[in-house]
């Protein structure tokens, strides 16, 4: 059967209509940053003092400080098995943790704005800590992240490595497979939306499963740190640097990926250059 034309009327209460759930939608609508893989003291430093600008201009809702945030050079264990003693001269937990502190958590929790959901996942390197342990148990409540960062007083969530934040519908973790399909692999393990490191190179797999036609994204992000760190040894490598800016609702998101080729310096999603 046509529907008889109703007139002006209908189109402007649908008009309405539409507005508001717009409007609704706005107004659950979030900004979220993720920042993955700085590796202190490694990390590069102008794209954290850009990225620094570009979190006091965003004022966040979420931040995600992704893992594999410090690099924990004074408990490498690579270097240790292979008595790289020249290496690790000099190398201290505790002047790290300052140092981390100084240069990079406080800065960040001075742009962040109050209120803002802060999620901190460890990565393979921060897990470093907990095997140094094991190996001298005279460390153990001395050494740890928790001991030294206070993350939960300085009101963080913190998530252990191999454990996953969830926000909206993404989950964030730091990642743990290294094959060349890393985001097939990880998509088809956790079987939902995704966003890792790990890899410090972007890689995306979206699988589109028959039931509901539900679709699964898998994102592997940019890195934060140096391109050529000593534990490198000049091997050559996919890595990319740069960071997540995402926006979400409850029931939907659009991810962002921002690289950096060039100096630290980058355009974010806005089009505002940094
Ligand atoms: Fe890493």
């Amino acid at each position: 059967m046509i529907k008889k034309y109703q007139g002006r009327k209908n189109e402007k209460s649908t008009l309405k209509t539409k507005n508001k759930e717009e409007k609704k939608m706005t107004v659950l609508q979030k900004t979220g940053l993720a920042y993955y893989d700085a590796h202190y003291p490694h990390h590069n430093r102008p794209l954290w003092m850009n990225f620094l600008k570009l979190v006091r201009k965003m004022k966040p809702d979420v931040f995600v400080f992704g893992g594999d945030n410090m690099n924990m050079d004074a408990v490498d264990h690579w270097m240790e098995d292979h008595k790289k003693v020249r290496q690790m001269e000099g190398k201290r937990v505790l002047a790290e943790y300052e140092g981390f502190k100084k240069e990079m958590l406080n800065p960040l929790e001075k742009a962040l704005p109050k209120g803002c959901r802060k999620i901190w996942l460890d990565g393979n390197h921060e897990a470093w800590m907990e095997l140094a342990i094991d190996k001298n148990p005279n460390g153990e409540g001395y050494w740890e992240v928790e001991n030294n960062l206070h993350l939960k007083e300085r009101g963080w969530e913190t998530y252990k490595y191999g454990e996953y934040a969830k926000v909206g519908k993404i989950l964030f973790i730091h990642g743990q497979y290294t094959n060349q399909g890393h985001a097939k692999k990880t998509v088809n393990v956790y079987e939902k939306n995704v966003v890792y490191g790990h890899d410090h190179a972007p890689q995306l797999f979206t699988k589109i499963t028959p039931v509901e036609n539900e679709p699964h994204t898998g994102m592997s992000l940019p890195c934060g740190c140096e391109m050529n760190p000593h534990f490198m040894r000049n091997r050559p490598h996919a890595w990319v640097n740069g960071f997540l800016v995402f926006y979400f609702t409850k029931k939907i998101f659009s991810l962002f990926p921002v690289t950096s080729i060039f100096d630290g310096k980058f355009i974010a999603p806005s089009g505002k250059r940094y």
